[in-house]
């Protein structure tokens, strides 16, 4: 985990680090940005979005410079978006994603995994509702409502459109061929300018709720694997990539 801390000789005060702080922990004050009493789970959407490059992780500069544009560049500069235009993005986009990734790697090739394509903003409100409602009525992930109750969305980030990956609970691997086709139309959509965010409050609750499941197209028999919120961004591009650490990895050579 970093810590997070703001140079407060470049900052201009813009909030950009507020408003998009996942956590809602970031408040605007006299001083500049302060990050309250923890709960940073150390994302770094903050340094992301920052024109001034004024966020530090751990006292260092929490960015690294811009890449050629290459696949590494497009891998390093996807970040999570939760700001998004009302308009879905084109349908045939998110059909080419998705047929594109039947190209990812799967085990021996079976490709049991399934689709559901929620379309519009609507029918993503509707599946928020079910899923705040199956909270409410079972008293799973109490938080969920609290953040409901204050006007935030985690669940679903107001996206127009949400891509939900399921497959046959007793196959072979099925998760890991989903969440590989999902990272790889992720990518993919992300190569088009469409912005996505993970769904894994909306995955757990899917998995859960059997109206949920119902109006998904998801039997009982079926596993939720992983789901991907999908839009135009609303925002500016982000300004920064955040830095990452090195790949702790055990090398047995
Ligand atoms: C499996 C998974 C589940 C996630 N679930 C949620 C979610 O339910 N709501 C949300 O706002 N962000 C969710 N995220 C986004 C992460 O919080 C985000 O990836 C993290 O903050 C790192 O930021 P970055 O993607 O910009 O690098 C999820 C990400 C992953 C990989």
């Amino acid at each position: 985990m970093v810590y997070i801390t703001f140079d407060r000789s470049q900052c201009v005060k813009c909030g950009a680090c507020v408003r998009v702080c996942p956590m809602g922990h970031l408040a605007m004050t006299d001083a500049g940005p302060d990050i309250g009493r923890g709960g940073c789970m150390g994302c770094l959407q903050c340094a992301a979005v920052c024109p001034r490059d004024a966020v530090r992780a751990d006292g260092k500069r929490a960015t690294v410079p811009e890449p050629f544009d290459s696949l590494e560049g497009l891998v390093m500069s996807r970040r999570s978006v939760r700001s998004f235009k009302p308009e879905p993005p084109d349908r045939k986009t998110v059909q080419w994603a998705l047929d594109r990734a039947g190209y990812a790697p799967s085990g021996k090739n079976q490709r049991l995994h399934r689709f559901t394509v929620v379309y519009g903003r609507e029918r993503v409100e509707a599946v928020r509702t079910m899923a705040l409602d199956y909270c409410r009525q079972s008293g799973y992930a109490p938080e969920l409502v609290k953040m409901a109750d204050k006007g935030r969305d985690p669940v679903t980030c107001g996206a127009p459109v949400l891509v939900l990956a399921w497959s046959p609970r007793d196959s072979v691997n099925p998760g890991t061929d989903s969440v590989l086709a999902m990272g790889t139309a992720e990518l993919l959509l992300v190569s088009r300018g469409l912005g996505t965010c993970w769904a894994g409050y909306l995955r757990r609750l899917a998995d859960r709720s059997a109206a949920l499941r119902e109006t998904l197209g998801i039997p009982e028999s079926c596993a939720v694997d992983c789901c991907l919120m999908v839009g135009r961004p609303a925002g500016a591009p982000y300004a920064n990539i955040p830095l990452r650490p090195a790949a702790q990895a055990v090398w047995v050579d």
